[in-house]
């Protein structure tokens, strides 16, 4: 099997994005671009993965480095043709395929069907081409007849060329043995004073290599994006992608339109999702879960039959099956909720194992907390792990207590299986087992007391 290379050209500057982060490191879907496209590039099981950096390289190294991938700098952005000698084609054997680092929507499926014809056809040099009905600013495919002539920038090009609807993607399968030979041959007279990659096609039928154009008819490789509206379209294609792949498999998805859901998230069949929800990550959403309008959740683990009202956002957690949170429910990480428990409004739970059945319903903060099983946290309850010394302290609840509301625990404290919190107490001895605490100044009622602060009533 020939060897593949994967040149991809992400030096540009992206001038048009107006913002300060490299351009190919801004993300679609939660993934910087330059990741989606570098992540189907090892999906297609490309060999070797060159890429070519140059603005704001420090930036980008450091996020594509962890992934394996050799980087190459190119000093001064003379262009795409310069781009690729940037990648020292010298020490490259086999075939290549040359990846723009702007365009974010290519799949593995893509860029293998693109080597498979350029192999079956045995070509020297193909480009990827499509047809757009708004060719922009895209190079026009110039044909004499049929065959392939040129690619025309649309600056360079007259007004007949720029009517021209098949345009060059900016993607490319060549012989290694090409690029190296007629790669040094591109010159830079044109209106840009660039290094133009596509005048290679021109230079390669000049010496009479097997040149042709690849026409696609998957739109999406030619999605480019130089500014933020085509960021933001990218992205909206690929939750919309998702989208239609969950309703495929049978999740109910109210409004897809507005519904955004990351390619990592898995979601069963059966599960309903309301308008504006966001599911980020690794998240994993069991079958007949119901997810209401503004929920949040990222990393988490839903079983099945959850219900997550409306306005609840969870970080890296499990909720554990037919558990109730929200609405307005904070889950932060390393929380676990137990079968059929519920967390109502207003209630934050942060390093907590909340056992089966219990219920927090109202107004509450937990951290640092171990609840076991059939327990009743009131309204008000606080535990108080954070302590004077600056650290952090456990508060653990035994089975079936009961928390009166507005109680405090003051942690390090543990309550015993059975025991009862008496509303309005601050905990900070343990409480054995079936015992009732109760720490509460004690009322005193002064007869008919009120009057002496209630005004006269003039009648
Ligand atoms: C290029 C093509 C055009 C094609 C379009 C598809 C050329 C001359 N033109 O135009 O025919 O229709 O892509 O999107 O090739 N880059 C570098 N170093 C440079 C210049 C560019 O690494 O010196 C990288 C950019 O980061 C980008 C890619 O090459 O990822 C394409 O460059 P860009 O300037 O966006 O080219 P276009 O004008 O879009
Ligand atoms: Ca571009």
């Amino acid at each position: 099997m020939t060897k593949t290379t994967a040149i991809i050209l992400a030096g540009g500057q992206g001038t048009r994005m107006k913002s300060p982060l490299p351009k190919v490191l801004h993300p679609v879907s939660g993934q910087p671009m330059i990741v989606r496209i570098l992540s189907q590039c090892l999906k297609a099981e490309i060999e070797e993965i060159r890429l070519v950096v140059g603005h704001g390289n420090n930036l980008v190294k450091s996020v594509v480095e962890p992934l394996g991938v050799a980087t190459y700098v190119q000093e001064k952005q003379l262009g795409t043709g310069d781009a690729v000698k940037s990648a020292q084609v010298d020490s490259i054997e086999g075939d290549v395929i040359i990846l723009n680092g702007d365009h974010p929507l290519i799949t593995a499926e893509d860029i293998k069907g693109f080597l498979t014809d350029f192999r079956e056809r045995k070509l020297d040099l193909a480009v990827v081409s499509v047809e757009l009905d708004n060719a922009k600013e895209f190079g026009r495919i110039v044909r004499q007849g049929n065959q392939l002539k040129a690619i025309v920038e649309a600056k360079d090009a007259s007004a007949e060329t720029l009517k021209i609807k098949e345009v060059n993607t900016g993607m490319y399968v060549v012989k290694a043995a090409l690029l190296k030979k007629f790669l040094p041959q591109i010159k830079n007279n044109n209106s840009k004073g660039e290094f133009y990659l596509t005048d290679l096609i021109s230079i390669a039928l000049d010496n009479k290599c097997a040149v042709d154009a690849i026409v696609t008819k998957n739109k999406h490789v030619s999605h480019g994006v130089n500014n933020q509206v085509e960021l933001a379209e990218a992205t909206k294609y690929v939750y919309m992608q998702k989208c239609q792949q969950l309703m495929a498999e049978g999740v109910i998805i109210l409004d897809p339109n507005s519904t955004y859901i990351e390619e990592t998230v898995v979601v069963g069949a059966g599960s309903v999702i309301y308008p504006n929800v966001f599911i980020r990550g690794k998240t994993a959403v069991g079958p007949f879960c119901v997810i209401e309008p503004n929920a949040f959740i990222s990393e988490a683990i839903l079983q099945d039959g959850v219900q997550i009202k409306a306005g609840t956002y969870i970080e890296s957690a499990v909720i554990k099956s037919q558990a109730k949170l929200g609405p307005y429910a904070r889950i932060r990480p390393d929380t676990t909720i137990g079968e059929q428990a519920q967390i109502g409004n207003f209630v934050e739970l942060k390093k907590v194992n909340f056992g089966k059945k219990s219920k927090a319903g109202h107004l509450t903060y937990l951290g640092d907390a171990e609840i076991g099983e059939d327990v009743n946290i009131g309204c008000g309850t606080i535990t108080c792990n954070y302590a004077a010394d600056r650290k952090k302290y456990k508060t653990v609840i035994k089975d079936r207590v009961f928390v009166g509301s507005d109680s405090q625990l003051v942690a390090p404290v543990e309550v015993g299986h059975d025991a009862i919190i008496a509303s309005g107490t601050t905990v900070t001895k343990n409480v054995p087992d079936g015992a009732l605490a109760i720490g509460r100044a004690k009322q005193e009622n002064k007869e008919g007391y009120a009057k002496k602060f209630t005004p006269a009533k003039k009648d």
